[in-house]
């Protein structure tokens, strides 16, 4: 009943006051998977965009998640797009947002990454990652991803570098061939230069757009495997104009990225193609508009290893993490698969 951005307010609050009950803890052996070095409990994770400044690890940590991610920061505090800047489309499932990644800047979220690392009493263990961006003026292609990865390395679990938002000016550019090579050659450099000085692993993955072409996808999937980047992220929001077009249609027309269930055909379907161009040898993560564990199991048998979610949150809460854990379970059982890792890619190979 609130206006979107309030109610997001709110719900952060709630989850910082320990106003959020705990979901009760489920696990199956079914549901565990190691990839890029990290042991998954689970394949649910939260999507970027939900906690920006890693307010709320701790209270988040007791939801179930098998992995969280925060951000996106950028290395200097923003105050992100006019508002209102979220809009809800309850007949579709569906969100569009215009952000612009507001957020209070690496300094603060790495002190709460560090507080969480090295104070954190939750007993639950839970993979952190963090998604990492640049600031709408800063030109340069590569210097906000480098900085904020000096910043936070040693701090989480693996970093997530995205060049996917539509809402900041330029940031899909750098999808493009010759920038992605460059800014990938640049933080593969960085990290090599980090790991060596503090003796550690940290695994990158990229976060693209399910709006690129089948040339753009393939320049992208040749870059990642080339770079040896540990995992893609698929997707973000999208700006297809026949999605957007088919949401208008109930009356406004909001600028911005559409996410939930509207973009889930169209970002399994990049999905399904990545796998495909990498012959499956690069982990996915699949997003965009899992509501149930049907949904995340067609994700999974399109190519993706994990899934998250955001927009199914908002509509559903917090009870559908356990949910889509507890049906994944059941939907392996009745396809005979010992392991989720068995279902992987399997309406695909
Ligand atoms: C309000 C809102 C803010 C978001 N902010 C970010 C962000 O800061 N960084 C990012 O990588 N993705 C962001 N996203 C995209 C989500 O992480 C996700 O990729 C997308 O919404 C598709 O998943 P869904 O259909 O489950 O929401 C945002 C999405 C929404 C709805």
């Amino acid at each position: 009943m609130l206006p979107p951005e309030v109610a997001h307010n709110l719900s952060i609050w709630a989850l910082k006051s320990n106003l959020i009950p705990a979901q009760r803890i489920y696990k199956h052996q079914k549901l565990e998977q190691k990839l890029f070095g990290l042991s998954f409990d689970n394949p649910v994770g939260l999507a970027a965009g939900f906690d920006k400044n890693a307010e709320c690890i701790e209270n988040l940590v007791e939801q179930n998640f098998g992995f969280l991610e925060f951000g996106t920061v950028t290395p200097v505090p923003q105050a992100g797009n006019d508002k209102p800047r979220i809009f809800r489309l309850k007949e579709y499932d569906a969100v569009i947002n215009r952000m612009g990644f507001p957020n209070k800047g690496l300094e603060l979220f790495s002190q709460k990454l560090r507080q969480w690392k090295y104070t954190g009493i939750n007993s639950r263990k839970t993979i952190i990652g963090a998604n990492i961006g640049k600031n709408k003026l800063t030109a340069d292609i590569s210097s906000d991803y480098i900085s904020c990865m000096e910043k936070i390395y040693g701090l989480c679990d693996y970093i997530t570098v995205n060049i996917s938002s539509p809402n900041t000016p330029g940031l899909r550019e750098l999808q493009k061939k010759d920038n992605l090579k460059q800014l990938l050659s640049d933080i593969k450099s960085k990290k090599k230069e980090i790991s060596t000085k503090y003796k550690g692993n940290l695994p990158v993955l990229l976060k693209i757009s399910p709006d690129e072409s089948e040339e753009s996808l393939a320049d992208i999937a040749d870059i990642v495997v080339k770079k040896k980047i540990d995992g893609v992220i698929i997707s973000n929001t999208t700006i297809n104009p026949e999605l957007m077009n088919d949401v208008s249609s109930a009356g406004a027309v909001y600028t911005g990225g559409l996410s939930g269930r509207p973009v889930f055909g169209l970002s399994t379907e990049i999905i399904r193609k990545f796998y495909q161009m990498t012959e499956g040898k690069v982990p996915i993560i699949g997003v965009g508009g899992v509501f149930s564990a049907e949904d995340a199991y067609v994700k999974i048998k399109a190519g993706a290893s994990l899934v998250q979610l955001y927009t199914g949150l908002v509509y559903k809460g917090f009870g559908l993490v356990n949910e889509i854990n507890e049906g994944l379970v059941k939907l392996l059982v009745k396809d005979g698969f010992s392991n989720i890792s068995e279902a992987v890619g399997r309406d695909v190979r």
